[in-house]
């Protein structure tokens, strides 16, 4: 196993360096549609610039309005295949030990902006597999600019995952922000420069608070899977696809074997 490996299984998670100027062409992608969007008249383009706007963006924007701003952006990223190949190509070698070479990939990249005190933006303590999703993939999010303390996500460790999550599930005695509150020492939010990338497995319990920071969070996220890894095996959810992924990578004997399953099987 590689030290990549070995960490990944020991901490759910990985924090690795992402191509800087892949990620700065997403930033710059993202920022100019804020500009438009928010009428915030700059010229300067320079990284620092994008930074200094993005990290303040809450005194360009009200709340009311944040729900909206994201949604476009979030409709405009995914509108073609160029920032989705770009996100792909940022986390490529790390998912290629991960996870694998002939991946499926969520069709839609999310975009989350926290603004500093905003309620309306959180996720509390979960995993996601309570959403249904699958127990087979990786979450590769990626911050926009650097994260600190409640700006951040907060994770756990394997090792408190299975009874918390248990805890969780059978009965009703924890609700997921009593259970955080209860063991907030066994959650870490994580400190990451803008340049690196997270890549965890989202079985492991997650989440967010009010960020209490002096400054706005920008970060996106989207999941990966082994394209040949079972679909829907936990709950019917359309996590499958074309619904919910799109194929990456379909290797000649994968297509042979499901066409010879198909024409034999008559599976559809
Ligand atoms: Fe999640």
């Amino acid at each position: 196993m590689s030290q990549l490996q070995k960490k990944f299984e020991k901490n759910g998670y990985v924090i690795v360096p992402g191509n800087k100027i892949l990620l700065n062409k997403i930033r710059k992608i993202i920022f100019n549609n804020i500009k438009k969007n928010n009428k915030i008249k700059t010229k300067d383009d320079a990284e620092k610039n994008i930074t200094t706007i993005l990290n303040n963006f809450h005194k360009f924007i009200t709340l009311k309005k944040l729900n909206n701003l994201r949604f476009d952006i979030y409709k405009k990223i995914n509108a073609g295949s160029i920032f989705s190949e770009i996100y792909y190509e940022i986390a490529r070698e790390y998912l290629d030990e991960l996870v694998g070479n002939e991946l499926a990939m969520q069709k839609k990249i999310n975009l989350s902006i926290q603004l500093p005190k905003d309620k309306d933006s959180l996720l509390d303590l979960h995993s996601d597999i309570y959403a249904g999703e699958s127990p087979f993939q990786v979450v590769v999010w990626i911050p926009l600019v650097d994260v600190y303390n409640t700006k951040s996500m907060f994770i756990t460790s394997p090792k408190f995952n299975k009874k918390m999550n248990s805890d969780l599930l059978n009965g009703d005695k924890y609700t997921a922000k009593k259970m955080y509150a209860k063991n907030i020492k066994k959650f870490k939010f994580l400190n990451m420069k803008f340049g690196e990338i997270l890549i965890f497995s989202p079985l492991i319990l997650h989440g967010n608070t009010i960020n209490s920071t002096r400054e706005s969070r920008f970060s996106l996220n989207c999941r990966f899977k082994s394209l040949l890894s079972p679909y829907d095996v936990l709950v019917k959810s359309h996590r499958n696809i074309p619904n919910f992924y799109k194929p990456l990578n379909i290797k000649p004997m994968t297509k042979i074997g499901l066409n010879y399953i198909k024409k034999n099987l008559n599976v559809k």
